[in-house]
């Protein structure tokens, strides 16, 4: 079989996941034109996903085997950034961690949400926000018409569990950005949530706290970018509900600007 034969049964399965699950993650195991990748950009991924599925063959550039819609190219981007988070050492998170939590979402998004780090329930699972943070979360974004399912892709800024959730430190922060710098030069978000004291320093490169900067618009790589605060933060303080729907809503009125008609794409919302 060639690596566009099997380019084309990867890219068909991917499809119906997408759809049916609206993950990008999938459960096949064999993906040999994928496997060991080495990256440190989005640029290395696309050019090593081209070349394995011809498109950087001139024998094929002429006359495509198939053509791909744009998601489905991007959801094995996606797929392949997973799996080499799968592979990674690079920190000390690696050697407490069950899985590596690279995100959920679908591979077009119009929003990226950007939390800190998996805790234990994610951990378990390898899925960003399944705990009781995440169903709070699930809840905020039902409230303006965005789910994981239908138009966001969920993500945080370290893929592996610090341990007792303690915040990650600088040096884990480090060793895992490259991993969202290509998450974002994939799914080209139109903007960005971020979630919390550890997402807005490390996106934003400040000290200041989310009780100063929430409900504001940041330019991140040319992405508005609005802080709020931690679902978990609203577990623990009721008094934060209110301005965090606040922020949802200036949220929601610039996603209206830039996609006057997003509400469309909320299908059937955070139902499993
Ligand atoms: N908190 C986070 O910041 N991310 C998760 O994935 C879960 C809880």
């Amino acid at each position: 079989m060639t690596a566009q034969e099997k380019s084309l049964i990867y890219n068909l399965l991917n499809k119906s996941d997408c759809l049916f699950s609206g993950k990008i993650l999938s459960d096949f195991e064999q993906i040999d034109f994928k496997d060991d990748v080495e990256f440190s950009n989005a640029e290395q991924i696309k050019s090593q996903a081209n070349t394995e599925n011809g498109t950087n063959n001139p024998a094929t550039n002429s006359k495509p085997y198939f053509k791909q819609s744009q998601d489905i190219e991007q959801a094995a981007l996606i797929k392949n950034i997973a799996l080499s988070i799968a592979q990674c050492t690079s920190c000390v998170l690696c050697k407490t961690r069950i899985n590596t939590v690279p995100g959920i979402g679908v591979a077009s998004p119009l929003v990226l949400v950007i939390g800190e780090g998996p805790g234990a329930d994610e951990d378990k699972t390898g899925e960003p926000f399944v705990g009781k943070a995440g169903q709070l979360l699930d809840k905020m974004l039902a409230a303006i018409q965005l789910s994981r399912k239908d138009n966001c892709f969920i993500t945080n800024i370290v893929k592996c569990r610090p341990p007792a959730n303690r915040t990650p430190l600088p040096e884990e922060v480090q060793a895992c950005a490259h991993f969202l710098k290509a998450q974002i030069d994939i799914l080209k978000p139109k903007m960005i949530l971020a979630l919390g004291n550890t997402a807005l320093h490390n996106l934003l490169n400040t000290n200041a706290g989310i009780k100063k900067l929430h409900g504001k618009f940041f330019n991140y790589q040319n992405i508005p970018l609005l802080a709020t605060f931690h679902p978990s933060a609203l577990l623990r303080d009721e008094s934060l509900k209110r301005p965090s729907w606040e922020d949802l809503k200036i949220f929601r009125n610039r996603l209206l600007e830039i996609v006057p008609n997003y509400q469309s794409s909320y299908l059937n919302g955070g139902s499993t």
